[in-house]
């Protein structure tokens, strides 16, 4: 009996024992939301919802600081639960610290002492903050085509927000560039849909860390603009996007999913209307598709002013309290309002009139206290003053300038390049000493064109060239600045006492509306100044620094190079003075079609109806450069394509085996690119995808194998029924020149 009895008190010990091991547990996330949220009035509940401007809560006309007033009464009478932004400029890492723990110590005497969440765009590094790294806009680190760096870019940008205190990243882009004449090409990873996805998940999982737990040394970040912004009809921001369901789904999904999947905590809403439809209000996307389908659990932001926007210039809404009420029924948790907190004061009425339910409003609350305790903010919401010593550091640096080098991309070579060491180089044109040129927006600025607002020792091209060719042979000389003043003459009479001419051509930073064209074509006189130049009749070389693919067409042919540094940043400027050098091997791809002319936008997965056919003028699909071009000096040989297998079930995975060969002279990195072409289909199929590519570096005359691995469920489309799948029937991999059938049954 003693022994049973031993027995029944062992367990009731273990039980008393887990029972106490278990109460002394934290409580979870959800317990802990769950608690919170009981004690929450619903005033704090729709103030948690409301996102302000830090530039609301200064008096207008004063300068750009913390008014304690409008501080202590936006976060204790209205309970906003969120901020974002700068007032115009970028802040030193004090000012920020500043700034965030005065707003953390007044959220702290608040009733429940919620911490405020801050949201900041950083979208090529923390570019508001002083000091920071700032790196290649996406569209560069798009045409390095090498993930790993993609994700430590994400990751320094992450460390260097947090030691500051901000938890909170309005980024990555993960719209298509498909519309070249959007102003915000240079924010997306460019036009292809697995070249952007992939990228895409490496920076939200840069900038989060992959494990839950690491939030809290990270910062969230935000899947922008859900769906379809970046194709305006117009081109214009934020005018009307035509995109069928299937395009929708087939080009403009893939990257949200993916995202999703890799655990991003936010999304930001498109402002703009996809088939007359303003995506703030539609809650076929926002919920249906985002929430339901998706599986998407965190934050949903509005973009600025949006909810108002529904009103005015859309006229879905008569009235803001009825645009209210179409954005929370259409799924949004969060209103970026920015100036006021009358979206709280609406949605507070909606309740009371029951037009909208409490249990709709704790949905969102609950998301939005779920992502600041992920975050560590209820722990701690200070910024962490000890880790802003690690702000700008040069392994920092050594990214930015390794992104920019890998990023250049040489279109054009016709025996320039590299440059002689002896030749005597005139430099001229915007982009040989435009700052602003180099960054692109979001530089400090929200358009990034004040140059005062750059730091100091910044290197411009020219300074980089003459550093690395030598002052002696460099001599710039000034014709035609970033607005489009000056004059041709002084450079075309310098050019009889160069060896090579270096027209460096520049668009001006911008984003958004105030980047809206109405053409690609180059402005005249750029134009002018290369044509100038080139009938000078001494070698042109033309470099450009430019947010979107400008027309080139009418100086291509006389150029004898032609060089795109997109906007790489800080070391844009020295990584394209140090390929035109030869010091280093340029190995960018284009990540987006170069298209010739304003009126033949197309992609390089287009159908083949583009290509030429009977009664054909305009010799058919015909880019300047296509998707994936950029030369080296090197060369890059494809010994032997194999595959491993050429009869494919659903289940199955398509291996390609490839001998890669260095056959040239010098060290240099490949991009190989794997597409895939399905003969006949029931939707019409593009001529190739692009389903894999890998970086490699090979040293001069070395020989590298590499297994190429595409699963067939990655082989399909989305067909008739809207509904993504793969279609048995004969494929063609096409890699480095060669085509290999094989068969998906
Ligand atoms: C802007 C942009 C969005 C940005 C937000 C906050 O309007 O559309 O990308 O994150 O406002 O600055």
């Amino acid at each position: 009996m003693l022994a049973a009895g031993a027995a029944t008190l062992r367990a009731v010990l273990l039980l008393l024992g887990v029972t106490a091991a278990v109460s002394a547990q934290p409580a979870s996330t959800s317990e802990r939301v769950e608690a919170l949220l009981r004690r929450m009035t619903l005033e704090e509940k729709v103030g948690e919802m409301t996102q302000l401007t830090i530039g609301a809560l200064s008096r207008p006309g004063a300068p750009a600081v913390l008014d304690s007033a409008l501080l202590e009464r936006a976060l204790r009478r209205d309970h906003v639960g969120s901020l974002l932004n700068v007032w115009e400029t970028a802040l030193t890492p004090a000012q920020w610290s500043d700034l965030v723990a005065t707003v953390q110590r007044v959220a702290d005497r608040t009733r429940l002492g919620i911490p405020i969440l801050y949201g900041l765009d950083a979208v090529h590094g923390a570019n508001y903050i002083r000091g920071a790294t700032l790196f290649p806009q996406n569209i560069a680190l798009a045409a390095t085509w090498d993930p790993p760096l993609v994700r430590e870019v994400n990751a320094i940008t992450a460390r260097e927000l947090r030691a500051v205190g901000v938890p909170w990243n309005f980024s990555p882009v993960l719209d298509l560039g498909r519309q070249p004449l959007w102003s915000r090409f240079f924010e997306t990873f460019g036009e292809d849909v697995h070249l952007a996805t992939t990228l895409g998940v490496q920076a939200v999982e840069g900038l989060q860390g992959v494990r839950r737990a690491a939030l809290p040394l990270r910062v969230a970040a935000t899947a922008k603009h859900f769906l379809g912004y970046s194709m305006p009809l117009s081109g214009r921001d934020r005018t009307t996007a035509w995109i069928p369901e299937r395009q929708l789904r087939e080009y403009f999904l893939p990257s949200f999913r993916a995202a999703i999947a890799a655990g991003v905590r936010a999304v930001m809403v498109n402002s703009g209307d996809v088939n007359g439809i303003p995506v703030h209000s539609s809650r076929e996307l926002l919920t249906d598709l985002l929430r339901e389908e998706l599986g998407f659990t965190g934050v949903v932001v509005s973009d600025w002013q949006d909810i108002e926007r529904l009103v005015s210039p859309h006229h879905v809404a008569a009235t803001q309290r009825e645009a209210v009420r179409l954005a929370i029924r259409a799924g949004i948790d969060m209103s970026m309002t920015p100036h006021d907190t009358r979206f709280a004061e609406l949605l507070l009425a909606l309740v009371h009139a029951g037009e909208v339910s409490e249990v709709r409003i704790d949905q969102s609350v609950r998301r939005i206290l779920t992502l600041k305790m992920d975050l560590g903010l209820f722990e701690d919401a200070r910024p962490d003053t000890a880790a802003q010593r690690r702000i700008g550091v040069a392994a920092a640096q050594a990214v930015s300038r390794q992104a920019a080098e890998e990023a250049v991309t040489v279109l054009e070579n016709r025996g320039v390049l590299p440059l002689s060491p002896q030749a005597r180089v005139l430099i001229t044109g915007p982009g040989a000493t435009s700052l602003p040129a180099q960054f692109g927006g979001w530089s400090y600025t929200w358009q990034g064109r004040d140059s005062s607002a750059y730091p100091p020792g910044l290197v411009t091209f020219a300074r980089a060239l003459a550093e690395e060719h030598g002052p002696g042979r460099v001599n710039l000389v000034e014709s035609i600045r970033l607005d489009g003043s000056g004059s041709v003459g002084e450079a075309v009479r310098a050019a009889a006492g160069a060896d090579v001419v270096i027209v460096a051509l520049a668009e001006p930073p911008s984003t958004e509306k105030p980047g809206d064209i109405e053409t690609l074509d180059l402005p005249a006189a750029e134009r002018d100044l290369a044509l100038a130049l080139e009938r000078t009749g001494k070698p042109v070389i033309v470099t450009l620094f430019q947010n979107r693919p400008r027309i080139l067409r009418p100086i291509v042919d006389s150029a004898r190079a032609i060089v795109l540094a997109y906007q790489t940043g800080p070391y844009g400027g020295t990584a394209l003075a140090r390929v035109l050098t030869g010091a280093v091997n340029p190995s960018g791809r284009l990540p987006f079609t170069y298209p010739r002319a304003s009126g033949a936008i197309e992609h390089y997965d287009h159908a083949f109806s583009a290509e030429a056919f009977q009664y054909d003028t305009t010799g058919g699909y015909r880019p300047e450069w296509d998707f994936g071009h950029g030369l080296s000096y090197t060369r890059f040989t494809y010994d032997t394509v194999t595959l491993a297998r050429t009869r494919l079930r659903l289940h199955d995975t398509l291996v390609v085996h490839v001998r890669l060969r260095n056959a040239g002279t010098r060290g240099g990195d490949e991009v190989i690119q794997l597409y895939v072409r399905q003969l006949v289909a029931s939707i019409t199929p593009p001529v190739k995808r692009l389903r894999a590519y890998r970086r490699l570096s090979l040293a001069a005359g070395a020989v590298a194998e590499a297994e190429m691995r595409v699963p067939v469920r990655e082989l399909g489309f989305v067909g008739r029924d809207n509904r993504e799948g793969v279609e048995p029937g004969e494929f063609e991999v096409l890699v480095g020149g060669r085509r290999l059938p094989f068969r998906v049954e």
